[in-house]
Formats: C-alpha cells, structure tokens, sequence
C-alpha cells in the first residue's frame, strides 16, 4: 500500500459501520489516495489498537460506541470541541502525537441545515438526551444561535448539568438555554432532535407531542429500524422527520476535511448511500 495513507473506524461492535464505505466513495470523488477499514476493539484494548495504528504509520480513526470518552481522555491534544462534550469521534494521528476532535455535532447542524434546508440562526430548538451525543451536538448548535435550546432528559438532573457547562456559549450566541421537564415540557419547537438511545433499551418517545407545531423538523440521530419509531410519531403529528443518515455523511464529511484538508461532496453521497439501503 505505498502512496496510501490508512485510516480506520473502531468500535465494539464495528461489522454495521457504513463508514468505510463513504469514505471510499469521499476518496473517488475527490481523487485522495487512501484506505480506510472497520476494527473491531476489544473493550479493554482501545488504547493499544489506537497506538498499534499509529505506529503501523495509520493517519487517522474514526471512534465509534463504546470507546468516545476514552478516544477524548487518550488524546495528546483535543479540540475545544472534545474539551465541551468530553468524547471525541475523530482521532488525527501525526509525529507520534494524537489530536483528538468532535465532528458529530458539527455533522448534525449541516444535516439540519443544508440537508433539511432550515437554519437555525432565530429558531426554538429542542435537544432530547444529555449523554455523549446530547453533549457533542450542544455547542455546534449553540455556534448557530438559535433563539431558545432546551434540552431534557429522563435523568433531569443530567439535563440540568449539560446546560450549566454551556451557558458561557449561549450568552456568546444569545442564546436562551434551560433544562426543561421532560414529562411536561410546556413549549413547542421548530426543530426537535432525538439524541437519547431510548428506543434501542425498548423505550417509547420520551416526549409529548404537544412539543412539536406543525412542519417543526424532527431528527433522530439514529438511521434504520432504531430511528423508525421516532419518524413515524413525528409524521403522524405533522412534523418533517429526518432520519440521522445525513447526520452520518456529513461528520464524516468533517472527519475527512481535518484529514485531507479537502471538503468531499456530502449531499451526494448521501444520495447514492440512501440509494444503496433502499435497493
Ligand atoms: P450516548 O453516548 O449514545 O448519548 P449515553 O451517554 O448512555 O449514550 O446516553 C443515553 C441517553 O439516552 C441519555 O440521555 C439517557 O437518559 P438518562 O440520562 O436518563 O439515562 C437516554 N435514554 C436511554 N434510555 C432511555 C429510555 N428508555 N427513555 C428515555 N431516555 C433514555
């Protein structure tokens, strides 16, 4: 594989990953010379696969579940990004020192914002979860200034401490940012995003319709059967839903700028990716 730089996604499970595939297709739409395959980690082994890598002259990785918070607390350096969320999905590997960044969140406001076509900049925006993904998409939207970003979850408290870390960058943006009751929300929203894992542990919709107005844009960060639940609820109350799919290309996309400094065409991967689930 000379003149092929390697990169990798890896997790435990890892054999789902659509990763390696849009990267090949970001590297023959771009004409970047590079590999990039699935690892599967033992859970134990993050650290050791991450330096193996490394030292084989690897160039990057993705980091998927479990291993987010060990990729952010193994870094040399992190990005202000991984500092705000503490996890990191990108890992730039360089003169033996491993930078770590955060692309999910960024991923997510392209998604909404040029995939969807609704920008957020004045919006009522509602964020559902405060666990790793709720945390990394929290300052990507704040960056957009949004009028108002509530944020609830079935753990209240967990809601309450993801907003006290962020309220410095809510005023920056002017932004009203509060914890909300997530069995009484009381308010409705332009744009609702679903960041828990609640319908992989078999749970319902953790919030009450009453939170969405008519054509309000509801996301799942999850693509698949996992995300169905979701996107049938928010149809069947007349909102737009929007499966995480595009949420995938486009931290992807970002991964692949930090890597390569060129930016792949993401929409039309997307496209030819959600061509491929259909067939
Ligand atoms: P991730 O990194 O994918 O965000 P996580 O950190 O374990 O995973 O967070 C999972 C999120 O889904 C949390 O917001 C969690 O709520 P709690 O903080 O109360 O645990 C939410 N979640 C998981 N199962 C749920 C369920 N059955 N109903 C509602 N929320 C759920």
């Amino acid at each position: 594989m000379t003149g092929t730089d390697r990169y990798c996604v890896m997790g435990h499970p890892i054999a789902h990953s659509r990763s390696p595939w849009i990267h090949a297709r970001f590297a023959a739409l771009t004409g970047e010379l590079l590999g990039y395959d699935a690892q599967l980690v033992a859970l134990d082994g993050f650290a050791a696969a991450v330096r193996q890598f490394a030292n084989a002259g690897g160039r990057g990785c993705n980091i998927t579940i479990p291993f987010k918070h060990e990729a952010a607390q193994l870094a040399d350096t992190r990005s202000e990004r991984v500092a705000q969320a503490g996890a990191a999905n990108t890992l730039v590997l360089a003169g033996g020192r491993i930078h770590a960044d955060n692309t999910d969140g960024l991923g997510l406001v392209a998604d909404i914002e040029q995939g969807a076509g609704v920008p957020l900049a004045g919006r009522d925006v509602l964020l559902i979860g405060a666990g790793g993904a709720a945390a990394g998409a929290l300052a990507p939207l704040l960056a957009r200034a949004p009028r108002r970003l509530a944020v609830c979850n079935r753990t209240q408290a967990r809601a309450e401490a993801l907003v006290a870390r962020h309220l410095d960058l809510a005023k920056l943006s002017n932004t009203e940012l509060f914890a909300l009751d997530q069995k009484a929300p009381e308010a409705d929203f332009d744009v609702i995003i679903n960041a828990t894992s609640s319908s992989l542990a078999g749970g319902g919709i953790p919030v009450p319709a009453s939170v969405l107005r008519p054509g309000s844009l509801a996301c799942d960060m999850m693509y698949g059967a996992a995300a169905q639940g979701f996107l049938d609820w928010a149809t069947q109350h007349g909102a737009r839903a929007r499966d995480g799919l595009g949420m995938l290309v486009q931290q992807a996309a970002e991964s692949f700028l930090l890597w390569r400094g060129v930016r792949p065409p993401a929409g039309q991967v997307l496209g030819e990716l959600r061509a491929l689930l259909a067939s």
